[in-house]
């Protein structure tokens, strides 16, 4: 695959990208039943559908709140009631799993003296906890939220965000890193150079924007920068 040049940052996003978003349901499958890999599903679309729409709208709430929204509807959506199951799912983000090889890709791309930062629609306290909990918190020179922005990816302004915050004047320094589609072409179409992530078989979306490179995991990573 072709190298990309002149990086000077890796900047992932994080849910789907570095942490699993499905392991929360995955751990109670058994007490919600045959609907759990819908439900979790569902609760994710939901979930960047809020974002998208209360960026629309205008109409901000936090992804703690957006989170908490998608969860109730996909749970209602499927007559799953079952008191006190919503909490403990909420707690379960908190404590978000990263992929296997996300803590060895993290150490390689530093050790090629590049700096690596998050960009995500999280809340910061939500970002601690998952950094925290995945063990990956000495590996970011940077953990950005929207929440510094007050609108979701993929706003422009949110990618120009980190460009400031990393103190990097040309977009294509910054190598961008997402699982999501939207994500990885719209900061692909911002001027980022993007790498994305196959995790889950997806197509282009057909919006603006071609990721540079496709890899089916973060342990590529290091070699194309
Ligand atoms: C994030 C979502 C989009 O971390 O996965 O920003």
């Amino acid at each position: 695959m072709t190298k990309l040049e002149g990086i000077r940052a890796c900047v992932f996003d994080a849910y789907g990208t570095l942490f699993d978003v499905h392991g929360p349901i995955r751990k109670l499958a058994v007490e919600i039943g045959e609907n759990a890999d819908a439900i979790s599903k569902l609760w994710r679309q939901k979930q960047l559908e809020y974002t998208w729409l209360r960026s629309l709208m205008g109409v901000h709430a936090d992804f703690w709140h957006v989170t908490g929204d998608a969860l109730d509807y996909a749970l209602e959506f499927h007559d799953v009631n079952e008191p006190g199951l919503k909490d403990e799912l909420m707690a379960l983000y908190l404590k978000l799993e990263a992929y296997p090889e996300a803590k060895d890709a993290l150490e390689a791309v530093r050790g090629r003296g590049k700096m690596t930062a998050i960009l995500s629609n999280g809340s910061p306290s939500m970002l601690d906890a998952a950094v925290r909990s995945a063990g990956l918190d000495k590996l970011f020179n940077f953990v950005l939220s929207v929440e510094d922005v007050g609108i979701y990816k993929p706003s422009r302004r949110v990618y120009r965000h980190a460009m400031q915050k990393l103190s990097l004047h040309e977009a294509p320094s910054i190598c961008f890193v997402s699982a999501n589609t939207w994500d990885a072409q719209a900061a692909a179409q911002f001027g980022f150079q993007v790498v994305r992530v196959d995790r889950f078989g997806l197509k282009d979306d057909r919006i603006p924007g071609k990721p540079a490179a496709l890899v089916k995991d973060l342990s590529e990573l290091a070699g194309l920068i």
